[in-house]
């Protein structure tokens, strides 16, 4: 995958490779053409940011694009598959010893924020559905989706929310550096396995460093993202308020992107398991608790037109979420009329039922 600017084309040239660029994974102009001035004005007409992808089908795997379907807006859908496939692009060239081509993700941050503040709960809801199989390059999505949004309702300043969301997409960037058969280890790391991932902030932080206009507290951000406030994390073992607070929102999104993400060597908790997860952390003083407190009050546990599982065996359809009690929506339950298909049949609100609850997710809408 190469992300290529469209002024780098020129009329006369025959493409290599096809240029997808309307971000619907069809092919515009497939291998073999010959540009013509109408292509290169379709190209522009349909990227007004002046950029395009060139995508091998690989590049494609594990992207399910009928969830995405379901998002009713081209802009959120846009910035989503922009952040992902800048961040995988970026990762990728690190990993074959290229510099980070710090420009595109610049890019990808102003459309990523521009969408977020105007779309904050359609963006969460992609973040929570996990639209991208392939771990890495969803969670450093997601991070960034969901560090941004906390940052938002925190009302820092648009700057200050993109250099967190920058943070967010390039937290993990270290991980090019790290052998992949580590990473994607599906049982349990051996200590000497371990001492070598947990080489990754500071191995970003590196690379990062050699990136002169990068301000110094996104580079921080992303060497603290493993630090925990009782001085158990690594790679230095900070505490407290020695850990910057842009760091902090990003290892709380990090850690509960993680719970909630299918791993090679676990599946992926409930939103409310991950809740109380992280909660349980914060009282051991891994993490700021009106930090998390906050954190868990703004992203979207469940999402309206999340499908779930009750534990009485029904299923329904989350329709409202109480502001202060996240993790207990207004359901609609929903019943087989015997054609194979499900109708609404009244509403449960489980703030009131306190014996019910979730006990998995069929899909989000
Ligand atoms: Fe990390």
């Amino acid at each position: 995958m190469k992300k290529i600017k469209i002024s780098e084309l020129k009329a006369g040239m025959t493409l290599n490779n096809s240029i997808q660029c309307d971000f619907s994974y069809k092919t515009l102009l497939p291998k073999g053409t010959k540009l013509t001035r109408l292509h290169l004005e379709k190209l522009k007409n349909i990227n007004p940011e002046g950029y395009c992808f060139i995508i091998e089908p690989e590049d494609l795997k594990g992207i399910s694009l009928e969830t995405l379907d379901k998002v009713n807006n081209e802009g959120v859908k846009r910035a989503f598959l922009d952040s992902y496939i800048t961040g995988k692009s970026i990762y990728q060239n690190l990993a074959c010893g290229n510099p980070i081509n710090i420009k595109f993700a610049y890019e990808t941050v102003d459309l990523l924020t521009e969408q977020l503040l105007s779309h904050c709960s359609l963006m969460l809801q992609l973040a929570a559905v996990k639209v991208i199989d392939e771990y890495s390059f969803s969670h450093m999505v997601n991070v960034a989706i969901y560090a941004s949004s906390f940052a938002r309702s925190l009302n820092y300043s648009p700057n200050a929310i993109k250099d967190i969301c920058l943070a967010g997409i390039l937290h993990d960037i270290g991980k090019a550096k790290i052998p992949q058969d580590i990473l994607q280890k599906p049982g349990k790391l051996t200590e000497e396995e371990f001492e070598i991932i947990k080489r990754h902030p500071k191995l970003g932080y590196d690379e990062l460093n050699k990136i002169q206009e990068l301000k110094e507290h996104v580079r921080q951000a992303v060497l603290q993202h493993h630090e925990r406030a009782n001085g158990s994390g690594y790679p230095l073992g900070l505490k407290g308020k020695e850990i910057s607070l842009y760091s902090q929102v990003i290892s709380i999104a990090d850690f509960y992107d993680a719970l909630t993400s299918d791993r090679c060597y676990r599946g992926r908790v409930l939103p409310h398991e991950a809740a109380e997860i992280l909660m349980g952390s914060s009282s051991l003083n891994d993490f700021d608790i009106e930090l998390v407190r906050l954190f868990l009050k703004n992203i979207t546990l469940y999402p309206i037109g999340t499908e779930v599982v009750l534990n009485t065996g029904q299923r329904a359809r989350v329709v409202h979420i109480p502001v202060d009690f996240p993790l207990r929506p207004t359901l609609q339950i929903m019943e087989p009329d015997g054609l194979d298909q499900w109708i609404p049949a009244g509403r449960l609100e489980l703030l009131k039922e306190t014996t019910v609850f979730i006990t998995s997710i069929i899909s989000c809408s």
